[in-house]
């Protein structure tokens, strides 16, 4: 896919322990994202006292390298650290999440290049304008989003900035759902004029969910980008389903469910590149569950 990037998530500690999963990351990647490490839980796990130690270790890397960032991520519900969570309970004011902004896109400012401003900020299920219900929404409501854009535009204004989102690729009532309420948004934010720049669709697909319609996506993706948003395929990876067939059968299966959906992405002239959420299996996130053994019990 000539002109688009391929980058990987990564994590600070595989990066100073294994050697060759290092030359594998220069070789293999334009782009690197930090996995867990630019997380606010992780930066700021007491108010102020913040640890970029592991992020540095990544950004060296890149800088070594002439590798490229992606900021993953400033605002994220999963990742609120516990005293932030309390104070905005408390007070609704926007001074720890502008100090936290203000930090961390200074700090990496000219180094990263594209930043999940907002990761996931849809949930389809309890409002019927598909926001998710959180302490965001209920400090700031919608506009949490505008200010949070509006502060990364001001402190990094060459940054691409995103929104990033899961669950949208799949032709299912929850997929379709978390569409429409997706661009719903954009249209909203767009109209608004808030300095959003593009999408980031996480693409973790999973093999129980297909198959997967390539013309219900594929206009989707146009969907976006006639709102004049760029699309980022963010954290590409494959859950399995069937881990009873041979390791050939199983990556055939994964090998194809990313050809299905590489085939759609890179005819939509809005793509920028890719990265999958994780280099190779040995460190992926994506592990066998216990309904997965459940779900063959006289398999193993
Ligand atoms: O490293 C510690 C280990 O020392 C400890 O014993 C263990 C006990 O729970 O936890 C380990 O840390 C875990 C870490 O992954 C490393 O494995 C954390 O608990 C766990 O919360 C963390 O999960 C990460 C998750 O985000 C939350 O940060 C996943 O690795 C990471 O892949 C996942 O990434 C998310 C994206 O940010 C957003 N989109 C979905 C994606 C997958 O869930």
């Amino acid at each position: 896919m000539r002109g688009r990037f391929y980058g990987a998530a990564v994590r600070a500690d595989h990066i100073l322990q294994d050697a060759d999963y290092r030359a594998a990351l220069v070789r293999e990647c334009l782009v690197l994202v930090p996995e867990l490490v630019l997380k606010w839980a992780h930066v700021e796990p007491q108010e102020g006292n913040r640890n970029f130690q592991d992020m540095d270790v990544i950004a060296a890397l890149a800088f070594q390298s002439k590798l490229k960032l992606r900021g993953h991520t400033l605002l994220w519900h999963k990742s609120v650290p516990v005293w932030a969570e309390q104070r905005l309970t408390a007070d609704r004011g926007w001074a720890p999440i502008e100090s936290h902004i203000e930090a961390t896109v200074t700090r990496y400012d000219g180094v990263v290049g594209e930043w999940d401003v907002v990761n996931e900020p849809i949930d389809p299920w309890l409002r019927s304008d598909g926001l998710r219900e959180g302490i965001f929404l209920q400090a700031f409501d919608e506009k949490y989003i505008h200010r949070a854009l509006r502060q990364a535009r001001k402190l990094a204004p060459k940054s691409h900035l995103l929104i990033n989102e899961y669950g949208l690729e799949y032709d299912d009532d929850a997929d379709r759902k978390r569409r429409f309420h997706f661009l719903k948004l954009l249209e909203r934010l767009c109209y608004a004029d808030v300095p959003l720049d593009g999408v980031g669709l996480q693409s973790h697909l999973e093999l129980e969910k297909g198959p997967f319609r390539e013309n219900v996506y594929a206009r989707f993706l146009q969907q976006i980008a006639d709102l004049g948003l760029k699309i980022t395929i963010t954290e590409l990876d494959v859950k399995e389903w069937d881990y009873t067939l041979s390791v050939e059968r199983r990556d055939q299966r994964a090998a194809d469910a990313v050809r299905a959906l590489l085939s759609v992405v890179r005819d939509q002239p809005a793509l920028r590149g890719i990265t999958s959420w994780g280099l190779i299996d040995r460190y992926s996130w994506l592990g066998v569950t216990a309904s997965d053994l459940a779900r063959y019990p006289n398999a193993w």
